[in-house]
C-alpha cells in the first residue's frame, strides 16, 4: 500500500551542531579517499527529462553504486574511521598519503593485527570488512535476521568473519558492542549514542567525500531542494551539515526521507519533546540500509536544526524510485538505483503528482523553478528484488 505520512519541522539553526563537518576541515577527509588506490568521484547525473515530467527545473542524482567498486556509498564512512583509529594509534595525522601509510609493512609491525567489529544492514559491513582487508587487519560483522544472502555473501567475499543474527539492526548493534568489550576488538559502528561518539563522528566526517564532490560537481548551482534518505540518520546528518555550513543561508529546503516501518527520526520530530524517540521490533521494509529504529545522537543535533520537513513512506515509494530511475525517460541516463537508494526519487515524484500531496508539495515550495538534489546511496545490492521491482513481479504486500 502507498502510504506517506509527514511532519513539517522548524530547527533553530544552531550552528554549533556543525562543528565537526566544517568545510574546511572536511578537505583532508576527501585528500585522504583520494589516496586510496581505485578512488574516483562518482557521477552526479542531471535527469532534465525526468524534471520535466515532473514539472521541476533540474533534478540532479548523485549516483553511490560505484563507489570502490561496493555498490554503495558506505565504505566512505567505515574507511576513514579506520584510518583515524590507526592513524591515532600512530600518532600521525590523517591526509591525502595515510593510505599508503597504514599498507606499509612499517606500521603493520607497529599496528599488529586490530579486529574491527561491526553491525550493519549490508552496505556499512560491507564497507568496514573492505577497508579491513586493504589495511591488513580483521573484520567481524553481524547482520540483522532477515538480511540477504547476497548481502552476507558479499562481506564474507571480503574475509570478514559475518553472520546474520537473531536480532533486529538495533540489537545486532548492541551485539557487536558487547564482543567488542569481550574480545578488545575495536567498534566501527555507523550509529552515535550517549558515551560512543568519537568513531561515529569520524564516520560522518567520512560521508563529506560525497557532499564535497557534489558541490565540486555542481560547478556553482544551489539546489533549492535537498532529499536525503535517513536510517539512523548518520548520512542525512554529515550531509545536510556539510551544505549547512557551506551554503548557510542559502541551504535547500531539506526532506528527511525513511521507510514507515522504521520512521525513528519522523517518530522524534513529530513528538518534538526534546527527546529521541525509538522504533522496536522487527522493521520489515524492503529499505534494509534504513531499517534502524534509534536515532544516531550526534546527526539529530544537525538534522534537528537544519531539516524541514520529516517523512515516513511504505516500500511503494521505493519501488517507484527505483523503476524512475532504472528505466528512465527517453533522453535521461539509466540510474541503477536500490532500495534505500532510490526512495527519495519515489517520493519526489509522489510530491509533484499526487493530488492528495499538493498542500505538502506547496508548504516544501516545489514547482517548476525547483533544483532538486537526490543522492541514490545504493545500486542493486539485493539483485533479486531489483529485478522483480523492475519487472513489475514486486507488489507491496510481497513483502
Ligand atoms: C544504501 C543506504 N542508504 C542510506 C543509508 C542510511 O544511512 P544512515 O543509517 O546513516 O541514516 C544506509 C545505511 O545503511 C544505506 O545502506
Amino acid at each position: 500500500m502507498a502510504n506517506l505520512q509527514y511532519v513539517l519541522h522548524k530547527g533553530n539553526k544552531n550552528t554549533g551542531s556543525l562543528k565537526f563537518v566544517q568545510p574546511e576541515a572536511m578537505q583532508a577527509v576527501l585528500e585522504f579517499h583520494n589516496g586510496i588506490a581505485g578512488y574516483a568521484q562518482t557521477p552526479l547525473v542531471s535527469l532534465p527529462n525526468l524534471a520535466k515530467q515532473l514539472g521541476v527545473g533540474q533534478i540532479f542524482v548523485k549516483d553511490e553504486s560505484a563507489r570502490f567498486g561496493l555498490n554503495a556509498f558506505k565504505a566512505l564512512g567505515g574507511s576513514y574511521a579506520i584510518a583515524r583509529y590507526l592513524c591515532g594509534k600512530l600518532n600521525i595525522p590523517v591526509d591525502g598519503n595515510s593510505f599508503n601509510v597504514l599498507c606499509s609493512e612499517e606500521a603493520k609491525a607497529k599496528l599488529g593485527t586490530v579486529t574491527f567489529v561491526t553491525a550493519t544492514d549490508g552496505n556499512h559491513g560491507r564497507g568496514v570488512a573492505w577497508a579491513a582487508k586493504l589495511l591488513g587487519h580483521k573484520a567481524v560483522v553481524y547482520l540483522p535476521e532477515g538480511s540477504s544472502q547476497e548481502r552476507l555473501n558479499n562481506i564474507r567475499a571480503l574475509g570478514a568473519e559475518a553472520e546474520i543474527t537473531k536480532f533486529n539492526y538495533d540489537g545486532a548493534v548492541r551485539l557487536a558492542y558487547a564482543m567488542s568489550r569481550k574480545h578488545g576488538w575495536v567498534l566501527v559502528q555507523d550509529t552515535a549514542w550517549s558515551g560512543y561518539e568519537e568513531i561515529p563522528t569520524w564516520i560522518m566526517q567520512g560521508y563529506t567525500t560525497m557532499a564535497q564532490e557534489i558541490t565540486a560537481q555542481l560547478n556553482g548551482i544551489t539546489p533549492t531542494h535537498l532529499f536525503l534518505q535517513a536510517g539512523v540518520g548518520s548520512m542525512a546528518g554529515a550531509v545536510l551539515g556539510y551544505f549547512a555550513s557551506l551554503w548557510q543561508n542559502n541551504l535547500p529546503v531539506t526532506v528527511i526521507c525513511e521507510p514507515d516501518k522504521a520512521a525513528c527520526l519522523y517518530k522524534t520530530a513529530a513528538a518534538n519533546d526534546g527527546t529521541l524517540h525509538k522504533v522496536t521490533g522487527r522493521m520489515n521494509s524492503m529499505m534494509a540500509g534504513l531499517c534502524c529504529g534509534e536515532p544516531c545522537t550526534v546527526s539529530w543535533d544537525i538534522i534537528n536544526n537544519f531539516a524541514n520537513a520529516f517523512i515516513a513512506c511504505s516500500d511503494y515509494y521505493a519501488a517507484s524510485g527505483m523503476r524512475l530511475l532504472g528505466m528512465p525517460q527517453s533522453g535521461d541516463a539509466r540510474i541503477v538505483s536500490g532500495e534505500s537508494g532510490a526512495v527519495t526519487a519515489g517520493v519526489l515524484a509522489a510530491l509533484m503528482q499526487d493530488p492528495e500531496l499538493a498542500q505538502l508539495r506547496n508548504e516544501l515550495g516545489l514547482d517548476e523553478n525547483s533544483r532538486v538534489l537526490l543522492i541514490s546511496t545504493e545500486g542493486a545490492t539485493d539483485k533479486v528484488n531489483y529485478l522483480k521491482v523492475l519487472s513489475g513481479k514486486w507488489k507491496p504486500e510481497n513483502k
